[in-house]
């Protein structure tokens, strides 16, 4: 029989939770501002624990951008050990910059991360479009879109030197010796290239991954190939026009080029974001998805920078919001793919509203019951092939979150299309079980 079987992860994209157009949303109670302390965090890592996620992914955006709404935040590192320590076998992986860290500094820190965390360490690779990031950072701006992949890729080329430098046995604790580090077995890396230097060795021995877990979002020709060469798990998000096809369409693109490169395809799970929204019947699903997603004047208005800054500067305020909008091209230096996404809604029938509407709408159309939702995903992953889905909640609250953990995952248990207990102790090997 073979194993049906996906996986499970969580985006956490949301913060401020609970915090939704300017209000505090329906159910996040009074306590929007507890994300401060990571409290929300830790409960919301609990409830993934005992779900049987495999990872849980913390984005992040590194400065004050009032325009794209990135202004409250907490860097992922501190909370990163209070989420660990807090679950047993959750994966836990944060988003950090290749344009805002050095290569040692970043692989000394993650790998420290997988032995506190007893192997459940991810790092999410981004390399960070943001002008407001480079400003922030002394820069002046951010280097191009390609270029930043070229930076990344010789990045990771050194974190990974760094994280290999360590032979097995090398830490040896004798103590009739009185050797603790065998020094033969530790690696001197020696790396001059053309954006980073590097000499030395890694001062933190080999965590229990050996090395952390790698993710990456980016879906342009160029991410796709950089997700390829480093990534272990892909994070895809194919916006409104989503649907079992055109998933399929880009895993089959993905795992083309991880064959190509000699990569076993099978090795890197690649997931689908995903944002169900649950009721007690279809019914009143569809009524909290409406309500949920209706593009109010506000809310494009509150909308509208956010795309611009996407764009790389482009003014969506000129446009009429109810009148068909024509397809355009733009060259940006952004968020290609994210933004590719949302210029394929227009199909010279929709308009900018209904464009805004249908970007945030979840993907293949996840509403209704427990029951219908996991009919949905089922059905999806046996024509995509796998690997899984990212789960997103707007808002972010604890009543969402449970929704999932509590109602839909026990019907996709129940069903056998995600595990019931954790197999393995290390993320990697409980993602790489199916
Ligand atoms: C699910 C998902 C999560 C992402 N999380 C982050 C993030 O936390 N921080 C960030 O700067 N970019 C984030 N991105 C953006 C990607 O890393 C990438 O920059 C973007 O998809 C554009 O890459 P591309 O031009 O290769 O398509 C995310 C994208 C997706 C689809």
């Amino acid at each position: 029989m073979t194993d049906k079987r996906f996986h499970l992860a969580w985006f956490c994209n949301a913060l401020p939770h609970g915090w939704m157009n300017g209000k505090a949303a329906p159910w996040s109670g009074n306590d929007i501002l507890d994300w401060q302390d990571g409290s929300f965090l830790i409960d919301m890592a609990r409830n993934l624990d005992r779900a049987g996620f495999d990872y849980i992914m913390i984005e992040d955006h590194v400065a004050f951008d009032q325009m794209a709404g990135y202004t409250a935040r907490l860097d992922p590192i501190a909370v990163m050990p209070l989420m660990a320590q807090a679950t047993k076998n959750l994966g836990i992986v944060g988003t950090l910059s290749t344009s805002f860290y050095h290569p040692y500094g970043l692989a000394r820190l993650m790998q420290s991360l997988d032995h506190v965390s007893h192997g459940r360490i991810g790092w999410n690779v981004v390399t960070t479009s943001e002008h407001e990031a480079a400003l922030a950072f002394g820069g002046i701006e951010q280097p191009k879109h390609d270029e930043r992949y070229e930076i990344a890729d010789e990045f990771l080329d050194v974190t990974r030197q760094l994280w290999d430098s360590w032979e097995p046995g090398a830490v040896v604790a004798n103590e009739e010796t009185g050797m603790y580090v065998d020094r033969e077995k530790v690696g001197i890396v020696e790396h001059e290239g053309k954006w980073y230097k590097t000499t030395g060795a890694l001062n933190v021995p080999p965590g229990p991954q050996g090395r952390p877990l790698i993710s990456q979002a980016g879906s342009s020709d160029r991410g796709r190939d950089f997700g390829a060469k480093w990534a272990d798990t892909i994070l895809l998000s194919t916006g409104g026009q989503n649907s079992p096809t055109v998933m399929k369409e880009i895993r089959d693109d993905i795992r083309r080029r991880l064959a190509l490169i000699g990569r076993d395809p099978d090795s890197v799970k690649i997931l689908f974001l995903v944002t169900p929204m649950l009721g007690d019947t279809v019914e009143a699903a569809w009524d909290r998805h409406n309500a949920r997603y209706y593009v109010s004047d506000e809310d494009a208005a509150l909308r509208l920078p956010g795309l611009s800054h996407m764009s790389g500067g482009h003014d969506f305020s000129q446009y009429d919001l109810d009148a068909v909008f024509k397809p355009i091209e733009i060259h940006h230096e952004g968020h290609q793919g994210t933004f590719g996404n949302f210029l394929a809604l227009a199909d010279g029938e929709r308009t900018l509203r209904k464009m805004i509407q249908d970007s945030r709408v979840t993907s293949l159309d996840l509403i209704g019951t427990p029951e219908v939702v996991a009919d949905k995903m089922e059905e999806a992953m046996e024509i995509v092939g796998g690997d899984g889905f990212l789960i997103q909640s707007r808002p972010l609250t604890r009543r969402f979150i449970a929704e999932i953990t509590d109602g839909l995952v026990p019907e996709l248990q129940r069903r056998g299309l995600v595990r019931k207990e954790y197999e393995f102790d290390t993320l990697r090997e409980n993602l790489l079980a199916f």
